[in-house]
């Protein structure tokens, strides 16, 4: 216990839509089968947003839910980090939006876009701001509607993407517990492999850019290789910065893209499967969202107690990656 400042979860929350989408009915919208989703995904459903389902209002609903945990109320907030690419306005930030709907009143707020790495990006920029004032209480969110921003014709990519949203209320703890190390990366030189256009411009000038349209473009079988190796890479990279070997860490939560993915990763890291948290079948890939929706369902089935070593790992668009250990 070196006085050091770490980030510490008080409390953790998630927020979801109501209506389920099954892989059977997805068969009757693109040429698809329940059998090809569930082999090559593991996904078998997904949350798809509804009127007042919008991504502000998901994250809020985390947020209220981290906050009552924590045993504190929206004007405790000082800053709202909110990581998301699908937010239903361009301006303000949804983070504002956020702040508005829960009346945090005494918080500043912006959004992060690290597209599916959005959480771990906001968490990692939390703990700087615990650096300089440990006493600060940061709501540090991660929220999508990726229905909004998908293809629904394109079976490449509709069929992967869900809507939901996870948040933690954090702050700073000197007593040993706490983010004991992170390590975020990126590289914009494969940006293409993944990506989403704007909506369309105004300016005549600036259209020699091609714009595709506004929603999900992937080279899925690329984006896959990818992403193994660096989520394997940044949990090797933050378990020799903490002096810890795989098997010191009690839960491993990586970004919920593809159980291939996460079996990869098993295989590479020579993890046990009990070790891994897994609910892609349930949601899908709810980018930023995937990795705080996992970490509040765990939290609530105790899979966390005092002193165990949580370990987070994200891919996505950037392509951006990086993995963070918090001694819970
Ligand atoms: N239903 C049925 N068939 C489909 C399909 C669908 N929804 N989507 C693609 N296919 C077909 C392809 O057209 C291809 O057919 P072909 O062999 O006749 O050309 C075949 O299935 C295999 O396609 P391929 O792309 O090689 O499959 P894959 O095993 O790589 O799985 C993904 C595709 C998208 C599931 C996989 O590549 C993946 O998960 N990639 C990572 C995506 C990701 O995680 N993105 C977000 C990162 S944050």
């Amino acid at each position: 216990m070196d006085g050091t400042t770490n980030t510490f979860v008080l409390g953790t929350g998630s927020c979801l839509p109501k209506r389920v989408l099954t892989n059977a009915e997805l068969e009757g919208m693109v040429d698809t089968s329940d059998e090809w989703i569930a082999t090559r995904t593991g996904i078998k459903t997904r949350r798809i947003s509804g009127p007042g389902e919008e991504t502000s209002h998901l994250a809020a609903g985390a947020a209220r839910q981290a906050l009552h945990m924590a045993g504190l109320t929206a004007g405790d907030i000082d800053i709202i980090l909110l990581g998301t690419v699908s937010s239903e306005m361009s301006m303000p930030s949804c983070a504002c939006l956020v702040q508005k709907e829960l009346g945090a009143v005494n918080a500043f707020a912006f959004d992060l876009n690290a597209a599916c790495s959005g959480f771990l990006y906001a968490l990692d920029m939390a703990d700087a701001y615990l650096k300089r004032d440990p006493a600060l209480k940061i709501m540090v969110i991660g929220a999508e509607t990726l229905s909004s921003r998908v293809n629904w014709q394109d079976r490449d990519t509709c069929v992967l993407f869900g809507d939901g949203a996870g948040a933690c209320l954090v702050t700073g703890s000197s007593n040993g517990s706490g983010m004991i190390a992170s390590k975020m990366f990126s590289d914009g030189r494969l940006f293409d492999l993944l990506c989403m256009d704007s909506a369309l411009g105004m300016n005549p000038e600036l259209s020699n850019y091609q714009n595709q349209g506004s929603f999900i473009r992937m080279i899925g079988r690329d984006v896959f290789r990818y992403a193994v190796r660096a989520m394997v890479s940044a949990v090797e990279h933050v378990l020799t910065q903490s002096g810890l070997t795989v098997d010191d860490v009690t839960l491993i939560i990586p970004h919920q893209a593809n159980i291939r993915i996460v079996k990869s990763m098993i295989e590479r890291l020579n993890v046990p499967a009990e070790k891994i948290y897994v609910n892609i079948d349930k949601y899908g890939n709810t980018s930023a969202a995937s990795i705080p929706l996992a970490l509040d369902e765990a939290n609530r089935e105790g899979r966390l107690q005092r002193g165990d070593l949580l370990l987070c790992c994200a891919f996505g668009s950037g392509f951006t990656w990086g993995a963070t250990i918090l001694r819970w």
